[in-house]
């Protein structure tokens, strides 16, 4: 209690915001000034009028806000909380696939770092990769990284033949396609909604495939009262807020017996680290200038068509 009240005199005393993405814990959920998706959380940023803004989220998430808004000092509670899909498309190796496809337009999802963004025509999230990849005429020859699964999901629906990095996310990756079959029986008049990140053969078993934000609209607007749910466990907080009187039940992992399945890089942000990053302000994101200047076109094309779009 003692440390959400100072947490709030130091946001006011700083003039500082508080983003959070929907996969951390419920308790830094209920303290941010804004919770949201990727794109929401960039498009917050490119927004925002604040002197700090403190991401409560991954460390490409911080250094996106941080390109968007170079002049104000971005915060994020633990600078080791990295992402494995990241971590999976390093900048070099990416460089080096670039360059032998050389007349390719080059599409990189989000979660990349500054550097492979660097490298990039158009940056997108979950929320919006579809409709960015089919701006682009249809023999449009496309690379797309670093995430597998949301690359063949892409090439699936739109018909396309992008070439894909091989990366993936290794929360994603673990849903259990036979954990999913027992649930459904189980439950047989739950809808199946799973985040695109997930493997092909899990997403063939959902009614609904989105981003987080997607996903959410969706079980708030549906008329069922049940709901397997495909991502990361953070969700079910604002999903059982917005709807409490519907259930949502979580996909379980592969191995073990544990019913949740939880991103370690996110949960590191602690609501101690929290407050911690605002007294003290630190640890900040900082980007290289020249890396920054490279990476900021891509993620403003990103928002310039979203914007167009309506999204
Ligand atoms: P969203 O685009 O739904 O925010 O997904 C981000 C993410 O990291 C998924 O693992
Ligand atoms: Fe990265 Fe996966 Fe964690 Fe999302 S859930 S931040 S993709 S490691």
């Amino acid at each position: 209690m003692m440390l959400k009240e100072e947490i709030n005199r130091l946001r006011k005393e700083k003039n500082a915001v508080i983003l959070a993405h929907y996969y951390q814990e419920g308790e830094i959920q209920d303290l941010a000034d804004f919770v949201g998706d990727s794109l929401a959380l960039a498009q917050w940023a490119s927004r925002c009028d604040a002197d700090i803004l403190v991401m409560c989220g991954v460390h490409f998430m911080g250094e996106t806000a941080k390109i968007l808004c170079p002049d104000k000092k971005v915060l994020v509670p633990d600078l080791a909380a990295g992402c494995s899909l990241a971590d999976s498309c390093p900048a070099d190796r990416f460089a080096e696939f670039v360059r032998e496809h050389p007349d390719h337009t080059v599409i990189s999802y989000v979660n990349t770092s500054a550097a492979v963004k660097a490298l990039t025509d158009v940056v997108v999230t979950s929320s919006n990769a579809r409709q960015i990849v089919e701006s682009f005429p249809q023999d449009t020859p496309i690379i797309f990284g670093p995430d597998r699964n949301l690359g063949n999901y892409i090439n699936a629906v739109t018909g396309r033949q992008m070439l894909l990095w091989d990366g993936a996310c290794h929360v994603h990756e673990q849903f259990s396609v036979e954990r999913i079959v027992e649930l459904k029986a189980a439950y047989p008049d739950a809808e199946v909604l799973a985040h695109p990140e997930c493997k092909g053969a899990v997403l063939k078993l959902a009614d609904v495939v989105g981003s987080t934000a997607a996903l959410l609209r969706h079980a708030v607007k549906s008329d069922r009262r049940q709901f397997i749910v495909a991502t990361e466990s953070g969700i079910l907080h604002e999903m059982r807020k917005q709807c409490p009187d519907k259930e949502f039940i979580p996909a379980p992992p592969n191995a073990g017996t544990c019913a949740c399945n939880e991103c370690n890089f996110m949960r590191l942000n602690t609501l101690e680290k929290l407050h911690a990053c605002l007294r003290d302000e630190s640890p900040a994101i900082e980007v290289s200038p020249d890396i920054a200047a490279r990476a900021l076109l891509p993620i403003e094309r990103m928002l310039d068509i979203s914007a167009r779009l309506g999204l």
